[in-house]
């Protein structure tokens, strides 16, 4: 048996005004009290202070969406680590499909990344997963090991370990159709298998299926051996939904 706390993470894409995210914050924390596992609310660029100081105290941790991978400079319209440090932002979500299929997101700048964000103590979040023309050609396992290759390649073994892993079928994000629990499963198990192969501990990172996650299906899908949790988009925006899902760990 592996001990790995599960880890529940809101993703509110564009999302919520400030206010929005004051609201919601207010009424989860009395919902989620007794929850052993790690939750992380991940609202835009712009909710994150407020997100924080409603959340301090508890143990709900704050997530950006992105991030860049320079300290400062001339990027017009991005986000440092230290920016996100300094309002104690704890993790960042870091190659979300939106990412690299509107914005160009490419496996090379996920790599700089991902180590800057473990370099200034943030908790990458990598999502990785298949469009639904890589599935159907059975290609499924050489995306997810191709991404993970290339967006951890920049970080040494030991690294790995303080990443969490999002595994999020293109095909399934906001769609409605969720991957069965058998290939939810058997993604992540293959995620699990590439990073051991790689050298690093792979039996401490947490793993998380995203993809029209809902208290309806979060329940079978948390079960599964190698699902440490989930990151949701659609259903996070409600608090009571999402603390549905909380309970289901
Ligand atoms: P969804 O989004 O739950 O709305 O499918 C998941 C995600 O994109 O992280």
């Amino acid at each position: 048996m592996h001990s790995r706390t599960p880890y529940i993470a809101a993703n509110w894409k564009m999302h919520k005004t400030v206010a929005e995210a004051a609201e919601f914050v207010d009424a989860l924390l009395p919902r989620i009290a007794a929850t052993q596992s790690d939750v992380v609310i991940c609202p835009p660029f712009t909710a994150l202070a407020e997100v924080v100081e409603r959340r301090r105290g508890t143990a709900v941790k704050v997530a950006a969406q992105n991030m860049h991978e320079a300290d400062s400079g001339a990027f017009t319209g991005e986000v440092s680590g230290p920016m996100l440090v300094e309002l104690d932002v704890e993790a960042v979500v870091l190659g979300h499909s939106e990412r690299r299929q509107y914005f160009s997101e490419t496996d090379e700048a996920l790599a700089r990344k991902v180590a800057a964000a473990l370099a200034h103590e943030l908790e990458p979040i990598l999502c990785v997963g298949e469009s639904e023309e890589a599935r159907d050609a059975g290609e499924t396992e050489g995306v997810l090991e191709r991404q993970l290759q290339a967006d951890l390649a920049a970080i040494d073994d030991l690294a790995v370990g303080g990443v969490v892993i999002a595994y999020e079928p293109i095909w399934a994000i906001g769609t409605g159709r969720t991957a069965t629990p058998e290939q939810a499963q058997e993604a992540c198990a293959f995620i699990r298998d590439v990073l051991r192969a790689r050298g690093a501990a792979a039996e401490e990172v947490r793993i998380l299926y995203g993809g029209s996650v809902k208290p309806a299906n979060a329940a079978e899908l948390l079960a599964l051996p190698d699902v440490d949790g989930a990151l949701v988009g659609g259903a996070s925006l409600d608090p009571e939904e999402f603390a549905a899902i909380v309970d289901a760990t």
